[in-house]
């Protein structure tokens, strides 16, 4: 998937034009995940309470390969395999895989998810797909390829929804207080016009245990992990709430109003000592969301 290609970039701070390009975003994808390692632990050691010993794992929409990695890490007789519409991620994933020591038992493939998991050598005892379906027109139709892809007695781990990240206290002594949730109610709306975007486009109600019971498959379990960074912040942390709210305040600009854009603007100005380059009170609070379902036929 090219710079060209429909939705290949996912942005979530949300550019206001729908079109992505997730080749660009390799560096926030890294520095993300990263941070919220924590998180992904506890995810994968609560998957493998569920499939003590997968085969195979498939990262479905892998990106860079951070999490395809943790995965390897909690499962260490498994190959892992990371599946994605963008060459350039999966170049990264592939170059991580072999300076982290799992390259002998790790590949990728890149594949279109709208057409299923494309050519696996062996279905999936573990299908790990995080915050890559909703990319899908048609998350329906995706699922039932991931389905597909899964061995029987295989799990499906879906990570979606949870909870919008949050920065900022809610007041920050600058502007109105309650910018976030102002941020967050503009990227909703983004949201909702890059999914209408997409090809293949169907509307769907978010309820993904049911919708994992509509590809065939029987809902396991949901749990939410806390990624939780308080104040004071790493570096690398504080560049990552830099690099989110510029994408915002670049996308989401025509739906704020002036006074927010203002704030922002001084949010984001390195010579403002009230900017979240310098502030104290800086933190990353987020919550990942995964349902689990079985292939049971
Ligand atoms: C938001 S990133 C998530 C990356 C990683 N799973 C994570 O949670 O950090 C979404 C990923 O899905 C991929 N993707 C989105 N739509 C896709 C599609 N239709 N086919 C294949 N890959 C797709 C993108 O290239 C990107 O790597």
């Amino acid at each position: 998937m090219g710079q060209h290609h429909d939705h290949a970039g996912h942005d979530h701070a949300g550019h206001d034009h729908t079109d992505m390009d997730f080749a660009e975003m390799l560096p926030l994808l890294v520095r993300e995940a990263e941070l919220y390692t924590p998180s992904y632990r506890e995810a994968a050691a609560w998957l493998r309470e569920q499939q003590p010993e997968p085969g195979l794992i498939v990262d479905a929409g892998s990106g860079p390969g951070v999490i395809s990695g943790l995965l390897a890490a909690t499962f260490p007789g498994a190959r892992v395999v990371a599946v994605d519409g963008a060459g350039p991620l999966l170049e990264e994933a592939r170059a991580r895989a072999d300076r982290l020591g799992y390259g002998d038992r790790f590949s990728t493939l890149e594949s279109e998810l709208a057409d299923g998991l494309g050519e696996l050598e062996y279905p999936a005892d573990l299908l790990w797909a995080s915050r890559s379906l909703h990319h899908v027109g048609d998350q329906r139709a995706a699922l039932a390829g991931f389905a597909r892809g899964l061995a029987p007695g295989g799990t499906l781990a879906l990570l979606e929804g949870g909870l919008p990240t949050r920065f900022l206290p809610r007041d920050i002594g600058i502007g109105r207080p309650g910018l976030q949730a102002r941020i967050d109610a503009v990227h909703e709306e983004w949201f909702t016009r890059m999914r209408a975007s997409l090809p293949g486009a169907a509307a769907e109600i978010e309820d993904w245990p049911a919708l994992l019971a509509s590809a065939g498959l029987r809902h396991t379990g949901t749990r939410t992990f806390l990624a939780d960074l308080p104040a004071p912040l790493s570096d690398e942390a504080r560049a990552f709430v830099v690099t989110s709210l510029t994408r915002r305040r670049e996308g989401l600009a025509e739906g704020l109003d002036p006074d927010d854009l203002a704030t922002l603007d001084r949010l984001l100005d390195p010579d403002d000592k009230a900017s979240v380059h310098h502030r104290p009170d800086v933190f990353v609070l987020t919550a990942h969301t995964v349902y689990t379902a079985t292939r049971t036929d």
